[in-house]
């Protein structure tokens, strides 16, 4: 009986390479040509196995040395998507959130995977590790994430050697870099200050983020006085920075989807008025709300994905009511599809970003997005994304 299995065995023990092989080469063109049906369910049986901090890892490294979908949709582009916001030209509104290249690990290779602009950090800077592991947990049934990071972060140092060496005029996909605050700092503007001094004249806009609810006291700096401050000290670094180099990166803000009313009115006169220099808002950083979520809900930290939606574009569709829509609004907060875009742009975004979508579709997501958002405009008799802009407002 032995005997007579022996020949299947060596069928089998020959077969190994040439599987292994097949199997190689079928995942490598799955990736490489942006399978979004392929990527979602390897990322499913991945997420079974690796945690969500070491997935983040990986994710960075893939992006890093370029395993990525390198043809497809990703790589399409389309007339309706084509856009001019801050009187720059964008070939997609979709861009990178930060969080995902903390330390500027992958410029390179994100500039080529068909996003329009990307934004890396946020960067503190000193070094630091951030909080005590774990502090990323996914809720997969919500297609959601809760992270606990707390800036870990490599310091402006390092990134900015990487920041400066990335320009590339054959790929000159605006870049932003966010500008977060060390944990132990107690004169917070001081440590915006050095971020725009470290990257201001090699970036396109430098983001100040008082709005990631994992740095203690950070939120405060959202409230109208501690925010006037601050402000008030970037725009003058930056305009410091462009006598000295003649370059002057734009400046956004921010900010938090859990604010009180009374915060949105005091950010909305503020970011109105020419004195503090803000040129656009970035609407929104997670929440620490928990609304319809399940699983690790009870982890403290920030919510992003599918739960934040909601929320996110409430936010955006305020402050363009608020600010009158005199200030460009970079959407952010559970973006996973064209129609999720389209409804923030709508709200009254003009540029939108997305995250944790990555996590739970990888990069395909980004092919996804522009070709169902292409799909959503022309429906609707939009010629291009900026006659839609908070067209809700309109009505
Ligand atoms: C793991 C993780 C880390 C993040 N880190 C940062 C950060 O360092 N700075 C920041 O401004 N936003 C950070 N964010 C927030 C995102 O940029 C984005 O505002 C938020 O996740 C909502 O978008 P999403 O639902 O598409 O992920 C982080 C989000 C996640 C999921």
């Amino acid at each position: 009986m032995i005997y007579s299995r022996l020949p299947l065995l060596y069928i089998t023990k020959s077969a190994i390479p040439t599987l292994l092989g097949g199997g190689i080469v079928f995942v490598g063109y799955e990736i490489a040509s942006g399978s979004e049906e392929f990527h979602k369910k390897a990322l499913s049986v991945a997420r079974d196995y690796i945690d969500g901090e070491t997935g983040h890892r990986y994710a960075v490294l893939m992006a890093k040395y370029g395993i990525m979908p390198l043809w497809g949709d990703n790589k399409k582009e389309y007339d309706t998507l084509k856009t001019t916001v801050f009187g720059r030209e964008f070939k997609n509104p979709v861009g990178l959130s930060a969080g995902f290249d903390k330390n500027g690990e992958a410029i390179p290779a994100l500039r080529k995977s068909g996003f329009g602009f990307i934004e890396i950090g946020s960067v503190t800077p000193r070094p630091q590790p951030g909080n005590p592991k774990p502090r990323v947990f996914r809720l997969d049934n919500d297609e959601a994430v809760i992270n606990r990071y707390g800036f870990n972060s490599q310091g402006v140092v390092p990134v900015s050697f990487r920041v400066k060496d990335s320009f590339d005029p054959l790929n000159p996909v605006p870049l932003g870099v966010n500008l977060g605050k060390n944990k132990d700092t107690v004169v917070a503007e001081g440590d915006y200050e050095i971020g725009v001094h470290q990257f201001g004249q090699f970036c396109d806009y430098l983001v100040v983020n008082v709005s990631s609810p994992n740095t203690p006291n950070l939120r405060d700096l959202q409230e109208k006085e501690n925010l006037e401050k601050l402000l008030l000290t970037t725009k003058k670094t930056i305009e410091l920075e462009k006598q000295l180099s003649g370059k002057q990166p734009l400046l956004m803000l921010k900010i938090s989807p859990d604010l009180y009313d009374d915060s949105k009115h005091d950010i909305a006169q503020i970011v109105t008025n020419k004195k503090y220099g803000v040129d656009g808002l970035i609407i929104s950083n997670t929440t620490v709300s928990r609304p319809f979520s399940t699983g690790n809900r009870d982890e403290v930290g920030g919510l992003s994905g599918r739960p934040l939606k909601q929320l996110s574009t409430q936010v955006i569709r305020d402050m363009y009511d608020l600010t009158k829509g005199k200030i460009p609004i970079i959407g952010v907060g559970g973006i996973s599809s064209g129609e999720d875009a389209y409804e923030k742009i709508r709200a009254g975004a003009s540029l939108v970003q997305l995250y944790t979508a990555i996590v739970y579709q990888g990069f395909p997501v980004i092919g996804r997005v522009k070709r169902e958002l292409d799909v959503c405009l022309r429906k609707d008799g939009f010629k291009n994304v900026s006659e839609a802009v908070g067209f809700d407002h309109k009505k």
